[in-house]
């Protein structure tokens, strides 16, 4: 079977990241006789410069044409001056609104290898964790209206957050169908006691609870959920969130495994394709250095394997190969604390050689 895989580097480390996710494809497809086409269009600061535009047409109607796509990262000081609906980042929210992509699926885990790595105090660490953060990723305030008017002091500027039914029921029922396949337990994540969106997010998942008698379910408040992902991380299995809750809490639920340079993420809506990339953004200061760590890219391809292409096998590979680089203790920058550590295209090596 041949899959059609779209390709947006964007900017910073995105090329770099890319391209190691892609020879790491390379080789799966290889070992296991798949094979995978490529092609790349452009996103975020590099179609700016080149179409004057973040997101132009082409690459929403090549992704949407794809079976499934993989992105680096979007962004860097260069853009940082435009007005909010010409910067990068709104490519990024474009083509997940396009795609349909709904649901974003954060995993994070503390690897044992990188123990040493996590910030936490030593008895929370030795509980370990293995977290997936689900969060609804096409709505909310991300989405909601906005802009500048005369209020009260004068000069304001609004963004509103609107949930409706249909969206909150949509990624509870994906967030209650991960937990029944992990250990049963969701936790969600809300403002309940302020948000009026917050307390129509909680009713509805409480009355879906009801048809997963076999998942245990309890709501958190989102300051206290901040809090807690700290000092008991273990407690969690799935957590269910919103857009903005979500991209806050998986920034820290990263911190606590040791480096933002490990986690993937999966970016899903009705159908099987998907964009699949790494949580960290485009890191200006070390991009075109051959020093970034491709791994949460890497891992974001193997989670293309499982999600997009139903490839179980050939994506338990990938990540049983970073697994052993990671316990022979081959580190990228991010994670050597300044002792002797392996280029981006180095580790990417090290991985392709370990999937043999
Ligand atoms: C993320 C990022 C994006 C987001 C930005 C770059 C728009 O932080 O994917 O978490 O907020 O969703
Ligand atoms: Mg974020």
């Amino acid at each position: 079977m041949n899959y059609k895989i779209g390709l947006l580097r964007g900017d910073g480390i995105g090329p770099e990241i890319v391209d190691s996710a892609v020879r790491v494809l390379e080789k799966i497809g290889e070992k296991y006789g798949h094979s995978f086409s490529f092609t790349p269009y452009l996103i975020g600061g590099a179609a700016i410069d080149q179409c004057g535009e973040p997101l132009p047409k082409e690459t929403v109607e090549g992704c949407l044409a794809s079976d499934s796509v993989l992105l680096g990262a979007v962004g860097g000081p260069k853009w940082d001056g435009l007005s909010g609906d010409k910067r990068p980042e709104k490519a990024l929210l474009g083509i997940r609104a396009a795609m349909g992509l709904f649901t974003n699926l954060r995993p994070a885990k503390l690897y044992p290898a990188l123990k040493a790595d996590c910030p936490l105090r030593e008895d929370i660490v030795a509980q370990g964790f293995d977290i997936v953060i689900v969060r609804e990723l096409t709505g909310g305030i991300y989405f909601g209206d906005r802009g500048y008017r005369t209020g009260k002091y004068g000069e304001e500027a609004f963004d509103t957050e609107a949930y409706s039914r249909m969206e909150i029921e949509r990624i509870a029922k994906v967030a209650f169908e991960t937990a029944r396949k992990r250990n049963k337990k969701l936790t969600s994540i809300d403002k309940a006691n302020v948000l009026e969106t917050s307390r129509l997010w909680r009713k509805i998942v409480h009355e879906m609870a009801a048809d997963y008698p076999d998942v245990s379910c309890s709501d958190m408040l989102v300051d206290n959920a901040a809090m807690q992902l700290v000092r008991n991380p273990a407690q969690f299995d799935v957590i269910v969130t919103s857009n903005m809750f979500g991209d806050i809490l998986s920034d820290e639920a990263s911190q606590i495994t040791g480096s933002i340079g490990m986690l993937p993420s999966a970016s899903l809506g009705d159908n099987t394709c998907g964009l699949y990339e790494p949580i960290h953004g485009s890191a200006p200061d070390i991009a075109g250095q051959n020093k970034a760590n491709p791994i949460a890219t890497i891992l974001s391809a193997a989670m293309m394997l499982l999600y997009s292409f139903n490839l179980a096998k050939e994506s338990q590979a990938i990540v049983d190969a970073v697994d052993r680089v990671l316990n022979d203790g081959y580190r990228t920058a991010d994670l050597a604390h300044g002792k002797p550590s392996l280029s981006t295209v180095e580790m990417t090596d090290k991985i392709i050689e370990y999937l043999d």
